[in-house]
């Protein structure tokens, strides 16, 4: 999906208030110290959030369904990272059950069609005290965006920007139906963010500062097994 805006993308990820001053800060907030820890980071894209991971002294691998992503967070990470080209609606048949202290899936999960799946092959690689750590569109972004009913469970194509033709395909669903499918995947949430923007945001978009501190874009979650 991201292939034909692959560096587009890249570029603007690095930067923009959206992901650099709003995303990141929330999710690594969410995924505290990671010293020594081992991090999966799904759909990586092109790497920002691994050579992040890694300068904070993780155990970094990843993959993404984009090569063009897998061969720019390769040469962000600088071989420091086990990198892999793949498809998460398949199961991540090279990660061993109960090896992994944290997954990171930042702005993805709504990409794939079964995300209860996914979501179980992901508490299968975490340790038991392991976390799962993810980001996604606010359910009320989405439908102010799109209209109609906010209960609607639906994939919807569109440009990922307004300001970009970047077309992509990504499910809307009410906040309901996104705690859902965490329990029925076996997993529970510890901490539910909504984030508020970076403070230096104000300085460099201060447009993008004011409609985020009155909304929030996106949502994060920190996970954890459940034991029962
Ligand atoms: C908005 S980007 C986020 C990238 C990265 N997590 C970040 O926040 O910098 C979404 C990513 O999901 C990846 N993606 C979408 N569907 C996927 C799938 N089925 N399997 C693996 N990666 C997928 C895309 O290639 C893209 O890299």
């Amino acid at each position: 999906m991201y292939e034909r805006f692959a560096h587009e993308y890249a570029a603007h990820a690095e930067t923009s208030a959206h992901n650099a001053l709003y995303d990141r800060p929330a999710v690594l907030g969410l995924a505290g110290d990671v010293a020594g820890k081992a991090v999966f980071d799904a759909a990586c894209g092109p790497g920002l959030y691994a050579r992040e991971l890694l300068d904070r002294g993780a155990h970094v691998s990843g993959c993404d369904a984009s090569p063009t992503f897998v061969e720019m967070a390769r040469a962000r990470t600088g071989g420091r990272a086990d990198i892999r080209l793949h498809d998460l609606s398949t199961p991540l048949t090279w990660v061993p059950s109960d090896s992994v202290d944290l997954v990171v899936l930042a702005l993805a999960i709504h990409y794939i069609d079964d995300r209860v799946a996914l979501l179980r092959e992901f508490r299968r690689i975490l340790t038991p005290d392991g976390t799962l750590v993810l980001s996604t569109e606010h359910p009320t972004t989405a439908w102010l965006r799109l209209g109609g009913s906010y209960f609607t469970s639906e994939p919807v194509e569109e440009s990922l920007s307004p300001k970009s033709d970047w077309p992509i395909r990504a499910w809307r669903r009410p906040l309901t139906a996104i705690c859902d499918e965490f329990r029925e995947a076996g997993l529970l949430i510890e901490t539910l963010l909504e984030p508020r923007p970076a403070p230096e945001m104000a300085d460099h978009y201060p447009d993008d500062h004011a409609k985020l501190e009155e909304f929030p874009a996106f949502i994060a979650f920190r996970l954890v097994p459940r034991h029962t």
